[in-house]
């Protein structure tokens, strides 16, 4: 058995969050609120919760907004050391380039977007059990293609690894959270971009190295997609979703103390609602995200939308699957709906977009 406080976690946060802009423009994707909290209070949450004490985080997008917001890690019970890449330097890079930091002989590198109530412990203890140089949390999806598909044979030893193909042999992907023997890790070569499943994983595999893959069915998601970050975050409010750092929270929506909500509006699905915002009466939120300081006017409707820092839903306006960047301001009954998104700033008049004929 390895004891946690032995293992190094390594969070890879160097992305640019393409899939989730126009919100990443001003923030990277793990640190966007989510259960009003930055995801990755989640992931560091469930780290810590393990008897994991150290952290490394590789960063290289927006970096400096990680330290400020996590500092030394010590309200999280963690000790965090940050790393930062010029240029981004792919997910093997990332990994190679913490290297020097690692205190221990054995490291748990997370995707920084994942949710995910994979029991460490039982992934650390297969890891040692099979002598693994590689242990990789495997999940079964319904459309492997956006990930990396990973077959593993009779024994659970992984036997190929397949980023992103259009013809999946297995409906098994990758989980984004690996155990690494540290002296697998020495051998990535540095100074130079390159990607772990792209890479490391297909050379590891070529070389005959041990890599064993750990298969569970509890909670998943990649938070990448607004269609899946809504649903994360409204999982972790409604207590689907694990994460310690909600202390048990579980019900239709939460509210920020600092936030106002009118009566006769309602609330469902999951809602949260950030620091200050205001909501009128008569608006119905099913699902929303929304962020600090946004202002959601009389009868307006969110449904399975994030609504970005102190944008303004105007009055009776219809926001379905949609994104609204950052201090946009939607008028009057406009209606964006199946995928819209307003880039931050941006004013739509009243009655500005219609789906309907009417206004
Ligand atoms: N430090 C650093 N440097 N981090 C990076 C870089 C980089 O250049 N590029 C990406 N990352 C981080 C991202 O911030 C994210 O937390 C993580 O690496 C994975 O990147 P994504 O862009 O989210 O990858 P993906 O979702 O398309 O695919 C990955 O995750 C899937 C599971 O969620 C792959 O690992 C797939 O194989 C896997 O199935
Ligand atoms: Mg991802």
């Amino acid at each position: 058995m390895v004891n946690p406080s032995e293992v190094d976690a390594v969070v890879l946060v160097g992305g640019l969050g393409t899939r989730l802009r126009p919100l990443t423009l001003s923030a990277p994707k793990p640190m966007l609120p989510t259960a009003g909290l930055p995801f990755l209070t989640h992931l560091l949450s469930c780290i810590a919760d393990v008897g994991i004490e150290h952290v490394v985080l590789g960063t290289s997008f927006k970096a400096e907004v990680f330290e400020s917001e996590f500092g030394d890690g010590s309200r999280l019970g963690l000790q965090i050391d940050y790393v930062v890449e010029g240029e981004p330097l792919g997910t093997g890079g990332g990994i190679a380039n913490v290297a020097s930091k690692l205190r221990h002989d054995t490291a748990v590198v997370f995707n920084g977007d994942v949710l995910s109530g994979c029991d460490l412990h039982e992934l650390l203890d297969l890891h040692t059990a099979k002598g693994a140089d590689v242990t990789m949390h495997l999940v079964r999806v319904g459309d492997p293609r956006a990930f990396g598909c990973v077959p593993t044979d009779s024994d659970g030893m992984v036997t190929a690894f397949l980023e992103k193909t259009q013809d999946p042999p297995t409906d098994q992907i990758n989980a984004g959270c690996y155990v690494f023997k540290r002296s697998v890790i020495d051998k990535i070569p540095r100074g130079r971009a390159l990607s772990v499943e792209r890479e490391v994983f297909p050379g590891l595999l070529s070389d005959g190295r041990r890599v064993c893959g750990y298969v569970d069915a509890t909670y998943w998601r990649d938070m990448g997609t607004p269609e899946d970050f809504v649903r994360g975050s409204a999982d972790l409010v409604r207590g689907i979703a694990p994460s310690p750092a909600l202390n048990g929270h579980r019900g239709e929506s939460l509210v920020h103390d600092s936030a106002s909500v009118a009566p006769g509006s309602l609330l469902i699905g999951g809602t949260v609602i950030g620091r200050g915002a205001e909501i009128s009466a008569g608006a119905r939120l099913d699902g929303a995200v929304i962020f600090d300081g946004v202002r959601v006017e009389a009868g307006a409707v969110i449904e399975r939308s994030i609504i970005g820092a102190g944008a303004r839903i105007g009055p009776r306006a219809l926001i379905r699957d949609g994104v609204i960047g950052d201090g946009a301001d939607i008028g009057a009954r406009c209606q964006l709906l199946r995928g819209a998104r307003v880039w931050p700033g941006v004013t739509l008049p009243d009655g500005g977009i219609r789906f309907s004929t009417d206004v």
